[in-house]
């Protein structure tokens, strides 16, 4: 596996993979780092389609004022490690100035997906979301490209940046990989206290409990009075939380009264102590 960190070793380091692997469609997974068995899935998956590229760059356009950009964990002996291991071709870890955030001109700014879920409490993180992905897209000229569910509204985002520039990338979504209790695999957890790694799970057991009530079909009102207890049950296991409700996948809009077949995403996002952690499930439309 090759590790590149500018634009020019890149595009050589591409031109290579392009002659070992005429004919091979090109694989693309774009991370930040701190590789964990989440990641590792994607890798596999990529790997299994073809040469695959990986990428890893803190982005701080994403970030928020006071959001965790300084502490985010940086450990590139590990990610490369762990590249290698899942078989990657080529590992494009770039220096800060390759991907020019300073010198913005453009914004790529979403409209519908980010007006509800995490948009309204993350402002400015899905435009600096698409931009760099937008460039690392342009730079790597990926056949396909691989994203977690753990992310469901960027993975929509980005499915719809590629759908509405007509980018020929194909775009896959990879099932969220999860603790032995549930809690769902993120850099983020490394910054939870023993107790708060604890609580942490009371998310996915709050989501699992609102996906069960809507496949029992629990009526409107029942499901309202569900998602209030949740959110309740949420605050005493000590979680300042942002939401937790049911979302129309295609326009990830809030349902009061889910539709037979209608396809559902359940979502929470909410504060451990000084973490952030989010998490959803999709609903099984045949039960709906
Ligand atoms: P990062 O948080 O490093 O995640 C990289 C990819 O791994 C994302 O597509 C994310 O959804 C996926 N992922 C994270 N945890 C997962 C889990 N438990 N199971 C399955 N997949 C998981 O998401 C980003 O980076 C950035 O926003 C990025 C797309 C790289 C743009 O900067």
């Amino acid at each position: 596996m090759e590790v590149v960190q500018t634009i020019d070793e890149l595009r050589e380091a591409l031109l290579e993979l392009q002659r070992t692997h005429p004919n091979h469609p090109r694989q693309l997974v774009p991370t930040m780092g701190a590789l964990h068995e989440g990641h590792r899935e994607l890798l596999k998956h990529a790997v299994a389609q073809g040469p695959t590229v990986a990428t890893l760059f803190v982005n701080p356009l994403q970030f928020g004022p006071n959001e965790d950009f300084d502490r985010y964990p940086r450990d590139l002996s590990h990610d490369q490690e762990v590249c290698q291991q899942e078989g990657v071709s080529l590992l494009f870890a770039p220096f800060p100035q390759e991907m020019a955030l300073d010198q913005q001109q453009f914004v790529i700014q979403p409209k519908g997906l980010i007006q509800h879920m995490c948009g309204p409490h993350r402002p400015g993180h899905f435009e600096g979301v698409c931009h760099v992905v937008m460039r690392l897209f342009s730079l790597t000229q990926p056949d396909e490209a691989w994203f977690g569910q753990k992310d469901f509204q960027q993975y929509r985002v980005l499915e719809a940046m590629v759908d509405e520039l007509a980018l020929p990338i194909r775009m896959h979504c990879v099932e969220t990989v999860r603790e032995a209790d549930g809690l769902a695999l993120s850099s983020r957890n490394r910054y939870l206290s023993p107790q708060e790694r604890g609580s942490a799970v009371a998310m996915f057991k709050a989501l699992d409990q609102l996906k069960q009530a809507i496949e029992a079909k629990e009526a409107s009102a029942l499901l309202q009075k569900r998602r209030n207890e949740l959110h309740a049950q949420l605050s005493v296991a000590g979680f300042r939380l942002e939401y937790v409700d049911v979302y129309d996948v295609p326009t990830l809009t809030p349902v009061l009264e889910p539709h037979p077949g209608q396809p559902l995403v359940v979502a929470a996002a909410g504060w451990l102590g000084q973490t952030r952690l989010i998490d959803n499930l999709l609903i099984d439309t045949e039960s709906i």
